[in-house]
């Protein structure tokens, strides 16, 4: 939540940075600005409320030149969307300018502090307190070296605060010069020619440099133009690493689409297939996950498997427990990350845990992750930002590789995540009693996934047709069993995430327990009941609805017809077996919320009040 961007180099600073920050926006847009100077000794700041044009118009009307900068893009925490409460902020003297991600969790008794001395805060936000506190610590240093001035100012402030932090600083009497630091909140240097660069994302600074330094936990940085420095905020040494960002500027731009969920949804095909690439083991009729670090005996004492996310991917995580249920008869749990975190689960030493991540930033899954390693356990990442911080602190796991997912509802990351989880089972199975001929039966139908979703993704003008049918319902139900219970979930929390209507979705059987109540002729039905065990039992329900003039939209198996004759609308999707069924079911359902949120007029890919990657409690 909420992006930076910093620039220190030749060029002009604020077109980077507002290019940057179109790249982040899908971080947080509730405002945006940014500080440039122009090396000599001279701020200037720029910020405004709303989206990122808003931002672009004032600095039309209004240029700013300088090649060094600092911006910010927000999602507000503390303090509404306003001009005053956007990022950069600055500290009593205006010299110093700072963005901040995080929260400060003390900031008011550091306010109320600065305050008597005299201090005067013009936003309402924790940030600001923390601008002001540096320059504090900076105006009462002394010494003629004004870079490690700075650089004590911000070690010194940062002892004082509690919560967590993403930030960069820079001050008008150190022109070319920035600091960044960090804790709980991602922060990644670009290294270039003659130029740096500091960003929450490399999404932001791809399209400059693919040389990248992922920040630890309570690193600091410094940055001119030609050199950079990383310690440890209380000035140690700390050790790092330069890695290559593993994707390419096209990859995070929309392309031919309008919108980059569609993108996104209609890449699913490849990414399904990167998931699985490389990793499927024909002669052993199993799967290969050599990430995970363990060896054959130590996947074959696991005795119990608790998988943990957040939003989609304890959706994901969900058909994951059904899967290794179903393959290798290991008992699964589903932890959703900020219960798991505060409560005190009982686990046995062969238990493993899985945390399942997009981002890999997600603040809850970070911290189930720590309290899972802490209590001892063995604690393996499923995630698709290569060099995150889930990524960096598991001890071990698989990735995803599908690519930069920039669309704030998740798509592609859910078929990837239960593809992996599907590979998991599949090993795990293969380890205890799963046949050959399974096996292999899976490997192939694995390896025609792809083409399958290919098939779904043809019959996307229908399923808008579909959409457009349905466009005033005030809410939507969506129904599944078995391994498309979790896939129900799923659907609704697509349709409620970027359309803004309520929609439930439910274990099938459960409608008779009080879900039925809400049935009318305005709320339709979505039932994912492919020809499985356990369709007949959803035939049954949907029946239910229908004789309570319900409408309903069905997804089964293509050449089941006799659906048409009761259900109000019916979409194909190729036959799988079925535990497989959730990649393919959940396709319709990200078109079907894809196509009402865009006939609803609705933003698809910035839907209010969210910011892709939760980094903040
Ligand atoms: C929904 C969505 C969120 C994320 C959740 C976890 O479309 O995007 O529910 O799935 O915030 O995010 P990651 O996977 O990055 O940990």
């Amino acid at each position: 939540m909420c992006g930076i961007i910093g620039y220190v180099g030749k060029s002009s600073a604020a077109p980077i940075l507002v290019d940057g920050l179109r790249r982040l926006e899908y971080r947080g847009y509730d405002s945006s600005g940014l500080a440039v100077m122009n090396g000599s000794s001279s701020l200037a700041t720029r910020k405004k409320s709303g989206r990122l044009v808003n931002l672009k118009t004032l600095l039309t009307e209004s240029p700013v030149a300088g090649n060094c900068g600092i911006s910010h893009t927000r999602w507000a925490t503390h303090g509404e969307p306003s001009d005053a409460n956007a990022h950069p902020h600055l500290d009593q003297s205006a010299k110093l300018a700072l963005v901040h991600n995080g929260v400060i969790e003390n900031y008011q008794t550091l306010k109320n502090l600065l305050e008597k001395e005299g201090h005067e805060f013009v936003s309402q936000t924790d940030s600001e307190v923390l601008a002001h506190l540096i320059g504090r610590a900076y105006d009462n240093s002394e010494g003629t070296d004004l870079k490690m001035r700075l650089v004590s100012a911000v070690r010194d402030a940062l002892k004082q605060v509690s919560g967590t932090y993403g930030i960069a600083v820079m001050h008008a009497d150190v022109p070319g010069f920035i600091v960044g630091a960090r804790l709980g909140s991602p922060l990644v240097v670009g290294l270039g020619k003659g130029e740096n660069f500091l960003a929450s994302d490399v999404s932001a600074i791809v399209s400059h440099t693919t040389n990248a330094i992922y920040l630890q936990d309570r690193d600091l940085v410094y940055l001119t133009a030609d050199e950079f420095t990383v310690e440890n905020v209380d000035g140690a040494e700390s050790a790092y690493e330069v890695s290559q960002v593993d994707f390419t500027p096209e990859q995070a731009e929309k392309g031919k689409y309008p919108h980059f969920m569609l993108k996104e949804i209609f890449e699913q095909p490849t990414s399904i297939q990167n998931a699985f690439r490389g990793r499927l083991v024909d002669d052993q009729a199993s799967a290969l996950l050599g990430g995970l670090g363990l060896t054959p005996r130590q996947l074959r004492d696991v005795e119990r498997i608790v998988l943990c996310g957040c939003g989609t991917a304890s959706h994901a995580a969900m058909v994951g427990e059904y899967m290794i249920e179903h393959l290798a008869r290991i008992p699964t749990e589903v932890e959703i990350a900020s219960e798991f975190r505060y409560r005190n689960s009982p686990l046995d030493k062969n238990t493993l845990v899985f945390v399942i991540s997009q981002s890999g930033e997600t603040i809850d899954t970070l911290a189930a992750m720590r309290e899972g390693q802490r209590k001892g356990h063995r604690v393996l990442g499923i995630v698709n930002s290569v060099g995150s911080t889930i990524a960096r602190e598991s001890d071990g796991g698989s990735y995803l590789h599908s690519g930069p997912e920039i669309g704030v509802a998740a798509t592609k990351s859910f078929t990837s995540q239960v593809t992996v989880l599907a590979l998991l089972a599949l090993l795990l199975g293969r380890m205890r009693h799963l046949s050959v001929d399974y096996g292999q039966r899976l490997l192939r139908e694995i390896r025609e996934l792809p083409a399958k979703v290919e098939k779904i993704l043809e019959q996307t003008d229908a399923i808008r047709e579909i959409a457009l049918k349905y466009i005033d319902a005030p809410g939507m139900l969506f129904l599944g069993r078995q391994f498309n219970y979790p896939t129900a979930l799923e659907g609704a929390l697509k349709m409620k995430e970027i359309s803004y209507i309520f929609a439930s979705g439910h274990a099938a059987a459960e409608l008779k327990h009080g879900v039925i109540a809400l049935v009318s002729p305005e709320v339709p039905s979505v039932f994912i009941m492919p020809r499985d065990s356990v369709y007949e039992k959803n035939v049954s329900t949907l029946e239910e609805v229908k004789a309570r003039k319900g409408p309903v939209i069905a997804i089964t198996t293509e050449g089941n017809t006799d659906l048409e004759r009761i259900a109000d609308d019916v979409i194909y999707i190729p036959e799988v077996t079925e535990c497989l069924n959730p990649i393919l079911s959940v396709i319709p359902l990200q078109l079907l919320s894809y196509h009402f949120s865009v006939a609803r007029g609705c933003d698809v890919d910035k839907p209010r009040n969210l910011a892709k990657s939760v980094t903040v409690e």
